[in-house]
């Protein structure tokens, strides 16, 4: 397994080697794909983080888009010049600290031109006058992370001068003034420019007659001059958030813009909302300031305005004619301040609010409130305590109310809504609902009443009106199960029988009685409720189990039984075969006794027919280093015979044994019949002596015959040895058996 494992491994690994590699080839094919990464067609080549100090050769001049980023560039590549094609430049996060006025030069194309993160450090070094003069169709130019610490104006030195740039980022520049006179003046068609993360505390000289957006960011900023908007009469969209002592206007003044539509300035520190001079604004986010309250008519003017945050102030009180002329106001957002209450009649000076936000304020009821657009009402985390009959009726169109995290313990009857959808009640102090309670709501589609008090389990009657409720969160409640009450189950089944499922059967949980605590309503009742098919359904359980159990026994069993019969048939078919190779030799063996009968009966002098012996014989002989003197004597010697005997049953041996004790050993493997020994005795003494075999095993012929005969003859036995007269017989036999053990396999 483990080595399947590995194997498998190695051979994934091979193949991503080899797939890199040719990757790499293919890289190879081409000079500069090799080098950085390429689109096919080589327009858009990307040659970031390759630490490059240079322009790569082989860039082809129908390249559009260059990366340069991301490496150790000091001078800007002058070879540049010939890719009049590019568009898209970024040669950000290098060491370039200085541009001569050539550097653009010929890129006519250039769109985009990317230089931040760099070592810049003055604008002179950006030859500024004159670097974008080339590049005629330049539209964004990010100058963002260099040091510039200034941007001045002072003899027209260091303006940058571009009929068609765009925009110009500056963010993280260090910029901490800007001075001189109409810094843009230059940038004739400048739209947006981007200030972010400067240490800046004061904007002037920003004159502009198409800047459109200018973002201020995470500056510095204190005030805003009161004029300063008014040199910039095509701007649209201001965000100033982040400055935490801007405070956008003092008492004596008021900003004016008739173009801005936009403008962020949460985070600030601003005391007064201070639109007043912004009559065509549609968006303004003023969160996270220090507006204590709202003034009579205080956005009279803004009268486009259709969106306005002022979350995460600290006003606590506002008029009812505050809000007065908003007529276009569609999402008003005044949560985490200190209101008490809204004034009646101030939502309905706001006839397109369909959003209106009140979180986390000290609202103590809901009531008297009187819009005919608000859909949405958020209220949640209020101290809202009662909540009046009739405090939804003026509500005309409201579909979504969140009263969540308040402080109600009563839901008035018959509280009616025609519109209403969502209601959100979760985490009061509710603890009783009745008939009437949602009699009024007819469209009520989704109810929460999550955290709340509520121990009697509700009825389904309490919904009767509702018939297009779904959806009930009912969880966290404090409810007390009688599984006995026929109502219980009757409403369980409402609540979460399928189709019309409203709630996950989990989230009713039993508070009491004590036995029943944390359970939930099903396991608490469910031998009550099901009381027949409980115990079904136990004994079913039971029985599958027992089933199961057997059943994979069984299968265990089955696996072991068939496993087992393999083996052993396996092992009966070794045997047979075994069987039959001993059967095929013991006939052999036979054969050859019959043949040696009827050779003996007219044998001619057994020393004429004498061959030359075969491996085998060869082997079977006496050993080299034994003398023929010795073999003599090793006869006598009983160890010696033992281990002789035990050793093999070599016609050598034999020969010993029969010479030193005139009759023949019993061999192991045969059963010679009684002529049979006694053909041996008779014959044996006239065949060949000690001295005969010693010669024969000493003589180059006979070495040279034994290793002609290697492995030819393993199966030849002992007999075949003796019976030296009938070899070529014998050895028809053998290479029969040698046969039959083939067909065996
Ligand atoms: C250039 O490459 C860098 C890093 O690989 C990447 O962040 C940057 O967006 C690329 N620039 C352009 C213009 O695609
Ligand atoms: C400049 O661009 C033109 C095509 O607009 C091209 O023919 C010429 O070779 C370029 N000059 C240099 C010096 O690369
Ligand atoms: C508000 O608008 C009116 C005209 O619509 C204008 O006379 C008045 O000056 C504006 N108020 C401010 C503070 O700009
Ligand atoms: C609620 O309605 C059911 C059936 O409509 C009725 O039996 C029951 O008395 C009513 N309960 C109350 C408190 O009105």
């Amino acid at each position: 397994m483990t080595v399947l494992l590995t194997a498998s491994i190695l051979l994934l690994l091979l193949t991503v080697i080899r797939a890199e590699v040719l990757d790499f080839d293919d890289k190879n094919q081409d000079d500069i794909c090799s080098l950085c990464t390429c689109k096919l067609d080589k327009t858009v080549i990307d040659c970031s983080r390759r630490g490059l100090t240079a322009l790569p050769d082989g860039i082809d001049e129908k390249v559009t888009k260059l990366n340069l980023s991301n490496n150790e560039i000091t001078m800007f590549p002058e070879n540049l010049n010939k890719l009049y094609n590019l568009i898209t430049l970024d040669v950000s996060n290098n060491r370039l600290s200085e541009l001569n006025k050539y550097a653009l030069f010929n890129l006519s194309s250039l769109e985009v031109l990317d230089i931040s993160r760099n070592y810049f450090e003055n604008w002179l070094n950006l030859s500024p006058n004159d670097l974008l003069l080339p590049a005629m169709k330049l539209k964004s130019l990010d100058l963002s992370h260099n040091k510039f610490r200034s941007m001045d104006n002072l003899v027209n030195q260091q303006l940058l001068i571009s009929s068609s740039l765009e925009i110009l980022i500056l963010e993280y520049c260090e910029i901490d003034s800007i001075s001189g006179k109409s810094i843009l003046s230059g940038l004739t068609n400048i739209k947006i420019l981007r200030l972010n993360f400067n240490p800046l505390v004061k904007i002037q000289g920003l004159v502009s007659s198409t800047l459109k957006s200018l973002h201020l960011s995470n500056c510095q900023l204190t005030t805003v001059n009161q004029d300063e908007l008014a040199y910039l009469p095509s701007l649209i969209y201001l965000k100033m958030s982040h400055n935490y002592r801007l405070e956008l206007a003092a008492s004596t003044y008021t900003l004016y813009s008739a173009s801005l539509k936009f403008l962020d300035i949460s985070y600030c520190n601003v005391l007064h909302t201070s639109l007043q001079g912004f009559p065509n604004l549609k968006k303004a986010i003023i969160n996270h300031n220090m507006i204590r309250y709202l003034r009579s008519y205080e956005l009279r003017n803004n009268t486009k305005l259709e969106y306005l945050d002022l979350s995460y102030n600290n006003i606590g009180s506002m008029r009812v004619d505050t809000f007065k002329g908003l007529s276009m106001l569609k999402f008003l957002d005044l949560s985490w301040n200190q209101i008490a209450s809204i004034p009646e009649g101030t939502l309905s000076e706001m006839p397109s609010l369909t959003q209106l936000k009140l979180a986390r304020n000290y609202i103590s009821q809901v009531g008297h409130m009187k819009s005919t657009s608000i859909t949405v009402l958020d209220i949640s985390s209020c101290e809202i305590n009662t909540i009046s009959k009739d405090s939804l009726e003026g509500l005309q169109s409201l579909i979504d109310i969140d009263l969540s995290r308040n402080l109600i313990s009563h839901i008035p009857d018959s509280i009616s809504s025609n519109t209403l959808k969502y209601l959100n009640l979760n985490y009061n102090r509710i603890s009783h609902i009745n008939n009437l309670t949602f009699f009024m709501l007819p469209r009520l589609t989704q109810l929460g009443v999550i955290g709340n008090r509520f121990t009697n389990i509700w009825k389904k009657s309490y919904f009767e009106s509702n018939p297009y409720l779904d959806r009930l969160d009912l969880s966290d409640n404090m409810w007390r199960c009688d599984c006995s009450d026929p109502n219980m189950y009757d409403f369980y089944e409402f609540a979460t029988l399928e189709p019309f499922k409203k709630e996950e059967s989990f989230n009713l949980v039993c508070s009491s009685p004590i036995n029943l605590i944390s359970q939930t309503w099903l396991e608490a009742c469910y031998f009550t409720w099901y009381p027949s098919q409980n115990v079904a359904n136990a004994n079913s359980l039971i029985w599958f189990i027992v089933i199961m159990i057997t059943g994979l026994s069984f299968c265990i069993l089955l696996v072991n039984c068939i496993r087992n019969s393999m083996k052993r048939r396996l092992l009966a078919i070794q045997q047979e075969r075994e069987r039959q190779v001993d059967e095929a030799r013991q006939r052999l063996r036979e054969l050859r006794i019959r043949a040696e009968q009827e050779s003996l009966t007219n044998a001619p002098d057994p020393r004429d027919l004498i061959s030359p012996p075969s491996y085998d014989e060869a082997l079977s002989m006496p050993k080299l280093n034994v003398s023929t003197h010795s073999l003599c004597e090793t006869g006598t010697g009983k160890t010696k015979r033992r281990r002789g005997r035990r050793k093999t049953k070599s016609s050598g041996d034999l020969l010993d044994e029969t010479e030193r004790n005139g009759d023949l050993p019993v061999l192991d493997d045969t059963e010679p019949t009684s002529d049979d020994t006694r053909r041996r005795r008779r014959r044996r003494p006239n065949r060949y002596g000690s001295h005969e075999i010693a010669e024969l095993d000493h003589s180059p012929g006979a070495r040279r015959r034994r290793m002609s005969e290697i492995g030819a003859e393993e199966s030849v036995t002992v007999e075949i040895e003796l019976e030296r007269p009938l070899r070529p017989r014998n050895r028809r036999y053998s290479s029969d058996d040698n046969e039959v053990r083939e067909s065996d396999f």
